[in-house]
């Protein structure tokens, strides 16, 4: 599953990490893919020294594929099984304009990557978007069999999704297996403002039936990330239990093989607000 929007900021990396935390909690053997050059799930998972990983996932030689490039998280095993990790670096970001002058088409080096490597050992892949509509979240939207797309309840959002949308509409048609499926919009950071409440609003309306539960604005989720530490880590902190059990249901709501939960191969493509 991809979690992805082009806007910076709305915490897509921190969804994926409450996310891998809540797998992590409930034994879901969990990977990982840090497709951002920023690499904040790459450090939200207590990896400072992460090579090249994800640079040599997508370069024509990837000698090894998958099983080469896949590590260890530092997160500990006191919550669950903690997630493996294929991990970003800096040098992505000069990547990506080089991928994107190979005649040979680089939209789809890491659902090749996957395809191939993905195995038992990954019950559940999140991949990590950067804030753009470029190539490496391009390759993410080939690669996903699902997608969440991230927003905060703020101005802009129901524009900023739209526009998710009408591109993962059209990687979809582009795609012969009817995929990526829209899990749906996680809205993340939602306070207990009139502003946060009118946002949310504007988005449940625009979008009726596809934003799912929120994630609210705790400082125990900043707190998780900047500590490299699996939000079920945090137990005792204001709040940690509350926003743990956030993202215990937004998990829920994965149709992934192992989850029992439906698959949204039924349920209407993504496209425009209604
Ligand atoms: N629910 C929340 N409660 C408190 N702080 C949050 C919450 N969600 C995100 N944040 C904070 O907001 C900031 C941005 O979040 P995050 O890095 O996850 O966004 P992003 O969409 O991944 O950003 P980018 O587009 O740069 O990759 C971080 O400092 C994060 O800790
Ligand atoms: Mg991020």
């Amino acid at each position: 599953m991809a979690v992805v929007n082009q806007k910076g900021g709305v915490g897509k990396t921190t969804v994926v990490l409450g996310l891998a935390s809540a797998a992590s909690a409930g034994g879901v053997a969990t990977l990982v893919v840090d497709l951002d050059p920023q690499g904040n799930a790459t450090t939200g998972l207590g990896v400072f020294d992460a090579g090249s990983g994800i640079e040599q996932l997508l370069t024509e030689d990837n000698a090894g594929g998958l099983a080469a490039v896949v590590r260890a998280s530092a997160w500990s095993s006191e919550v669950g099984p903690p997630p493996l990790l294929v991990p970003s670096s800096p040098g992505l970001a000069v990547l990506e304009p080089q991928l994107a002058s190979d005649p040979l088409g680089a939209q789809g080096r890491l659902a090749a990557a996957l395809a191939d490597g993905v195995g038992s050992d990954h019950q559940l892949v999140l991949i990590d978007c950067p804030p753009s509509l470029g190539l490496l979240t391009v390759n993410a939207l080939f690669a996903a069999d699902l997608i969440l797309v991230v927003t905060e309840p703020g101005v802009w959002a129901v524009d900023g999704v739209a526009r998710m949308l009408q591109t993962i509409e059209r990687i979809r048609l582009r795609r012969s297996d009817d995929r990526p499926g829209l899990v749906g919009i996680a809205v993340n950071r939602l306070g207990r403002t009139r502003d946060g409440r009118y946002w949310n609003e504007q988005l449940e309306e625009a979008y009726p039936g596809r934003c799912l539960p929120p994630v609210r604005l705790r400082a125990a989720v900043a707190e998780a990330a900047a500590h490299s530490l699996p939000i079920h880590a945090l137990g005792r902190r204001p709040g940690a239990v509350e926003a743990a059990a956030e993202f215990e249901v937004l998990l829920d709501r994965i149709p992934w093989s192992g989850s029992g939960s439906r698959t949204d191969s039924e349920s209407p493509t993504p496209g425009s607000p209604a």
